[in-house]
């Protein structure tokens, strides 16, 4: 079924949420569970679309995964020469964590594996992971374009690998350390800025030899068994961000999120915020299974436009559709550059966001690497969400701050990353409405 969504006018954002589990957190849990010897155990697991596709693979090649049943996942860890081939071929729907990260870990498995996804993931670039990939020695069939379906071709063990990679990029990075697990020689990545370092920490604590030399290289030496953890994973910060920037523009807001993932590589969207005047407060920080958490109180802030530091676009990369609403409710002028990578996420979210803010009556220009966006009075009107649930759920929000209803159309890929969010939005005071398609214009 297609759900579209009318979001209106709300009252002040008012109470406490606990957002579900990070995405990326909960694919990386699943992944190195299966390769690790003994049994993972999840708390707290994401139960969307995207991380369901990634069990589903694991599973498809002899994994036996538990759950999630109220955020539990068991995963018995067959080690890294249990994986057995699929049968057939992994569908990874819209996800593309799963299928870069998937490509680098069956990039050492000495056997054929086909993935195909959904049509936004089937145009997603793929040639950032096959270059490396095959000069570490694995084989790897893509169409014309280097986008999916992906045959993988593995061999075992791969040549080990000196790479800089092109573009700060957290799934490239991992794809090719889960590669370098089995490799025959070390893994050595030079990263142009930080990018999120969940496989890292989690690596460490399963027993891999992997060392960070300063802060752009990082090297692995393979050869140790990973070790069952246990995994506690976080409130995804990228799902908080859409109440976060709720509350700051909704004049009388206070809004407690408790447990939210606060992990330096993810935190860009708070310092963006901050240094456009946001009131936002981190409350008992504490570290759970290896990643750092702490409790969100976020107030009610007038906001002003800013030019966006280089630095924290990788630290933010899935929080600009958002980040765009609130620089169009801010006063004065926002710019973004050196952000092109946008344009290649589950939309081309330059262009899909430009559209959607001047259908409600924003000035927007968008740059082939950023974007300018210049506050002003939200319109209400009929906004397509190109099927990325992220535009989705930030035209949501958009709603509660225009002078009349605005409607979302193709609203259901929300469910790949966060399910329950009508029901999360409603118990904090946000206005939102199925709408049956007949009333669409
Ligand atoms: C992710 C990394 C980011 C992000 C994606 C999740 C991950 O992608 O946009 O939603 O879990 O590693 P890139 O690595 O392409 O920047």
């Amino acid at each position: 079924m297609t759900i579209h969504y009318r979001s209106s006018a709300a009252g002040p954002l008012r109470g406490e949420l606990r957002v579900p589990g990070d995405k990326s957190i909960s694919h990386r849990a699943l992944m190195l569970g299966a390769i690790s010897e003994g049994r993972t155990e999840i708390e707290g697991f994401l139960d969307g679309l995207d991380c369901l596709a990634t069990r589903d693979a694991l599973r498809a090649m002899g994994v036996r995964i538990e759950g999630p049943q109220a955020g539990r996942v068991a995963i018995d860890g067959v080690g890294l020469d249990g994986l057995q081939a699929a049968e057939q071929a992994l569908d990874l729907g819209n996800s593309g964590t799963s299928m870069r990260l998937l490509a680098g870990l069956l990039a050492g498995m000495p056997f054929t594996s086909v993935l195909t996804g959904d049509n936004s993931l089937s145009r997603r670039p793929m040639h950032r992971v096959i270059a490396p990939l095959t000069q570490m020695g694995a084989h790897i069939e893509a169409t014309a374009d280097g986008t999916a379906p992906l045959q993988v071709h593995g061999r075992r063990p791969l040549a080990g690998l000196r790479y800089t990679l092109p573009v700060a990029s957290a799934q490239v990075k991992s794809a090719l350390l889960l590669a370098g697990l089995g490799a025959a020689g070390e893994t050595l990545l030079v990263e142009p800025r930080p990018s999120r370092d969940h496989t890292e920490r989690m690596l460490r604590a399963r027993g891999a030899d992997l060392r960070r030399l300063d802060a752009q290289r990082l090297v692995l030496r393979p050869g140790r068994a990973l070790t069952a953890a246990p995994v506690g994973v976080p409130g995804d910060i990228s799902s908080a961000a859409f109440f976060i920037v709720a509350a700051t523009l909704v004049p009388g807001s206070e809004l407690l999120l408790r447990e939210v993932g606060v992990n330096p590589t993810r935190t860009g969207l708070l310092e963006i915020l901050k240094l456009m005047g946001a009131d936002i407060e981190l409350l008992d920080p504490r570290e759970v299974a290896g990643e750092p958490v702490a409790d969100l109180r976020v107030r009610h802030a007038p906001l002003h436009g800013i030019e966006i530091p280089p630095t924290l676009v990788p630290l933010a990369i899935d929080e600009f559709p958002i980040l765009f609403l609130a620089a169009a409710c801010a006063k004065g002028t926002t710019r973004l550059r050196e952000a092109a990578e946008l344009r290649v996420k589950e939309s081309d979210r330059i262009e899909v966001m430009a559209q959607g803010l001047a259908a409600l009556g924003i000035a927007v220009a968008p740059m082939p690497d950023g974007i300018i966006i210049e506050g002003g009075p939200l319109e209400g009107g009929q906004v397509d969400s190109h099927g990325d649930h992220r535009v989705a759920m930030t035209f949501s929000v958009a709603g509660a701050l225009a002078h009349e209803p605005v409607t979302i159309t193709d609203c259901g890929p929300i469910e790949t990353s966060f399910p329950g969010f009508a029901d999360c939005a409603g118990a904090v005071g946000l206005e939102l409405a199925l709408l049956p398609a007949a009333a669409l214009s």
